[in-house]
């Protein structure tokens, strides 16, 4: 067995003493004799070990009566396909290096970053708890929407923010920093990412997806491995198909039009709506928005002023830094002269904004 998996003799012992792969048998003369479920186990150890997790996680996952022998496969190979493409990254970031020095160029400390393909969450994720919680009044309609579910996954989970509390929760998240983050008692969280869910069809009751589609560098795809694992779907999202959606805010349409160059290439919310097979229905952002993703301060101006503010949200490193010191001036500016006030003094009398946020569901 030994030398069929390649790991030494005292490692099976080892294995064996912890209770990881304890063999079903021994022959007469006190052989281990290993059966066909033990090798699968031993193959599960080995492909966990090799993603670099550690024996006493590895022991949590294969003792997981819900998990079988499938859907470890599907989990190790979703995680072994994330590994491969972030080497490939890797390695194109390094040629990319290598060039610019050799023309004598000095890259960007972000581009030297990059180096260790630094994914976006992984570098911005430990700014995120300072303002990102539950909004109840969101929450509320999330949890009303995935109705009699027992059973539900939440992709993109970031630290948990909209987990149900009364049920049984799955949590995926691919970005280390993000999973770090999640508080002690929070739901268990796979490192996987939603293009490629490790688990069998029809596993869960429902899946949930918050504030995490437009990260997907396929949304399709995952809004369709969700559809795949769970009978019932849950997105809150964003439309930025709706002609004139980029005036449709304020900060958008007088200060961050940068905004628009990150959503190109971005599916309609019916081609999102399709990939789940569902129906889209508006959430409104109240003024007071617990949550402080991109559009929650729309009543509050002064809050986009605030680094801890734009620092919990991808937009404002996805655009650069220029765009961001401009926007930032401008609304600095125009809030003091009071230009900012007279052009949007409607927006004082309501006390919740459409602003293009989406709840699909299937
Ligand atoms: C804005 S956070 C939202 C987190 C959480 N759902 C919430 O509402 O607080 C976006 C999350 O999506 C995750 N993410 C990025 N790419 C992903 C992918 N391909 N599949 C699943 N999650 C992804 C990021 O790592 C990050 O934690």
């Amino acid at each position: 067995m030994a030398g069929l998996a390649g790991v030494s003799v005292r490692t099976l012992h080892h294995y064996d003493e912890i209770g990881l792969v304890r063999p079903s048998a021994r022959t007469p003369a006190g052989y281990r004799a290993y059966a066909p479920g033990d090798v699968e186990r031993l193959r599960e150890v080995l492909g966990y070990r090799r993603l670099g997790f550690a024996l006493r996680e590895i022991a949590a996952l294969v003792d997981d009566p819900a998990t079988d022998a499938v859907a470890h496969l599907r989990r190790l190979r979703g995680l072994l396909e994330e590994q491969r493409d972030r080497t490939a990254a890797m390695v194109a970031a390094i040629d990319r290096e290598l060039e610019a020095r050799a023309m004598g160029i000095r890259t960007t400390p972000e581009e030297q970053l990059e180096v260790f393909g630094a994914q976006l969450y992984d570098s911005i994720g430990s700014a995120y708890p300072a303002t990102r919680r539950t909004e109840p009044r969101i929450a509320a309609r999330i949890w009303q929407a995935l109705g009699d579910a027992r059973t539900v996954l939440n992709v993109g989970a970031g630290t948990g923010s909209y987990e149900p509390p009364d049920r049984d929760v799955t949590a995926v998240e691919p970005s280390a920093v993000m999973r770090a983050q999640r508080p002690a008692g929070a739901a268990p969280c796979v490192a996987a990412s939603a293009e490629s869910l490790p688990f069998a069809d029809a596993s869960f009751d429902a899946a949930m997806a918050v504030s995490t589609v437009h990260h997907w560098p396929d949304p399709v795809a995952g809004l369709r491995e969700m559809r795949r694992v769970a009978r019932r779907v849950v997105v809150f999202t964003y439309d930025a198909s709706s002609p004139g959606w980029l005036q449709r805010f304020w900060l958008t349409r007088d200060y961050l039009p940068e905004f628009a160059g990150l959503l190109a290439g971005w599916p309609s919310l019916a081609d999102l709506t399709r990939a789940i097979e569902g129906r889209a229905e508006p959430v409104l952002i109240p003024w007071d928005c617990a949550d402080g993703f991109f559009e929650a301060h729309w009543r509050r101006p002064e809050a986009y002023l605030d680094d801890r503010v734009r620092r919990a949200v991808s937009v404002w490193t996805r655009v650069g830094p220029d765009a961001e010191q401009r926007a930032v001036d401008a609304l600095r500016d125009d809030l003091a002269s009071g230009r900012w006030a007279e052009r949007n003094r409607d927006l004082l009398a309501l006390d919740a904004a459409e602003l293009g946020l989406r709840l699909l569901v299937a």
